[in-house]
């Protein structure tokens, strides 16, 4: 997998975001990076791009070793919000439902989380990254001086979900969409590598009741009070 540059500095603050889909982690994470003017890691993408070629190529999503050559040899590129693999604009493919479902079923095999790790940790540049996921606090940046784990009641991740669907157009199922999401979850949860869980030392948000621009406010006096920016 192709990301160039090096293998990322521990100089550099990283400040890890990680809770299950539809937290809300991604919207923050893009405008704490945003508002700090920070690199931005959506490590989700990632495993969505693994799994939305090994669909396209028909491959076994359980050979972990065939999958994680693969990913090897993918060249991404994350530009204007859009994202690129090999020249491809795969976007909107990698939100696909299919692609959610794939992507947590290879997201399980080690070899495939052991390929797209160096490239994670590249993207720690000056002056600062900030990465959303599952593992980023307990893995990939175990030694983020700032990781937050955002959580909120399935009900609620499984609305925002569905308004988020809705607003773009999708003809949704509510309760295909909540049945899938609680499929996806205890899959991340319970695997045995990288499950979905808080880093000991990391501050844990409900979002339930909270509007995005809390949560954003929260997660920025975290930096402000660690100077981290
Ligand atoms: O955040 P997301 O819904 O885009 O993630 C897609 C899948 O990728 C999710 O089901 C679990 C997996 N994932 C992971 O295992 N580790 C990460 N750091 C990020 C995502």
């Amino acid at each position: 997998m192709n990301g160039g540059g090096e293998n990322g500095r521990a100089d550099v603050p990283v400040v890890a975001i990680d809770g299950p889909s539809g937290s809300g982690k991604g919207t923050v994470a893009a405008l704490v990076a945003e508002r700090l003017g920070w690199a931005l890691l959506d490590s989700g993408a990632l495993y969505r791009i693994v799994a939305a070629v090994a669909l396209e190529r028909n491959m076994d999503l359980t050979d972990g070793a065939a999958l994680a050559a693969m990913a090897a040899g993918l060249e991404i590129r994350f530009e204007d919000e859009r994202v690129r693999v090999d020249g491809r604009d795969l976007t909107e493919t990698i939100r696909t439902e299919p692609v959610s479902r794939a992507s947590s079923q290879v997201a399980v095999l080690i070899p495939v989380r052991e390929a797209i790790l160096d490239l994670q940790r590249s993207m720690r540049q000056p002056p600062g990254l900030v990465a959303d996921g599952r593992d980023m606090g307990t893995v990939v940046f175990a030694d983020a001086p700032l990781k937050i784990f955002l959580d909120a009641s399935t009900r609620v991740r499984a609305e925002r979900r569905y308004n988020q669907l809705k607003n773009k157009g999708l003809d949704v199922n509510f309760r295909a969409l909540l049945a899938n999401l609680e499929e996806r979850d205890a899959r991340d949860r319970d695997r045995a590598v990288s499950p979905l869980v808080p880093a000991p030392d990391a501050l844990i948000i409900d979002s339930t009741d909270l509007t995005i621009e809390e949560v954003l406010e929260k997660v920025l006096s975290e930096v402000e009070s660690r100077q981290l920016n």
